[in-house]
């Protein structure tokens, strides 16, 4: 099973995902690495890996439709059987979606439905619930709203920041992305 995962910061999701298929954790190869934008530490770390890598800076391009063309074009180009969104803080369009139905995977820093959009870890905090979590769904044209494929809670601390949540968050968040990719089929 081929994918290409997509990264907008540091990727240490991915990283997880890089160690797990390194020590035979996980039966995945990662075909490439794509970034909205130059100079992240996801692409970095993957080009260290070895790993292609390719960026398709989002502000570069005048039209968002252009955009996603090339972003599809890129992705597309290394033949992925999944491409998952592991912190790319970008929602693509139906041309996107349309070449890699239901085979387009996304991470989430809180228990779907509740706190979609970019800031699920304070907004979690900040309405005072007392468990969180994290979610792995099959992304759709909307915001953290495509299908759940699975979830882990995770409690919120009294002391906690939204620093020290997420980090929580996200060593849970990484589990959970490797066991829902290793459960997956490579589609025919
Ligand atoms: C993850 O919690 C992801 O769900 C959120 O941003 C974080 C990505 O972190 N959107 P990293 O880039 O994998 O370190």
């Amino acid at each position: 099973m081929r994918i290409v995962v997509l990264v907008s910061g540091t990727g240490s999701n991915l990283q997880a995902v890089i160690d797990a298929v390194q020590s035979g954790e996980l039966g995945v190869e990662v075909a490439a690495v794509g970034a909205d934008r130059p100079g992240t530490f996801g692409v970095e770390r993957s080009a260290a890996a070895g790993i292609e890598t390719f960026v398709v800076d989002f502000k570069s391009f005048e039209h968002r439709e252009d955009w996603n063309a090339e972003l599809t074009s890129k992705t597309a180009a290394y033949a992925p059987d999944y491409v998952v969104s592991s912190g790319f803080m970008r929602i693509v369009d139906q041309t996107f979606l349309d070449r890699f139905p239901g085979r387009y995977l996304n991470t989430h820093p809180a228990l779907l439905p509740s706190f979609p959009g970019a800031h699920g870890v304070r907004d979690a905090l900040a309405y005072g619930v007392k468990v969180t979590g994290c979610t792995v769904m099959i992304a759709d044209a909307g915001v953290d709203t495509g299908p759940i494929l699975a979830q882990t809670a995770v409690p919120v601390l009294a002391d906690d920041t939204e620093e020290s949540l997420h980090e929580r968050i996200k060593v849970q968040e990484r589990k959970l992305l490797i066991d829902t990719l290793r459960s997956l089929d490579t589609p025919t």
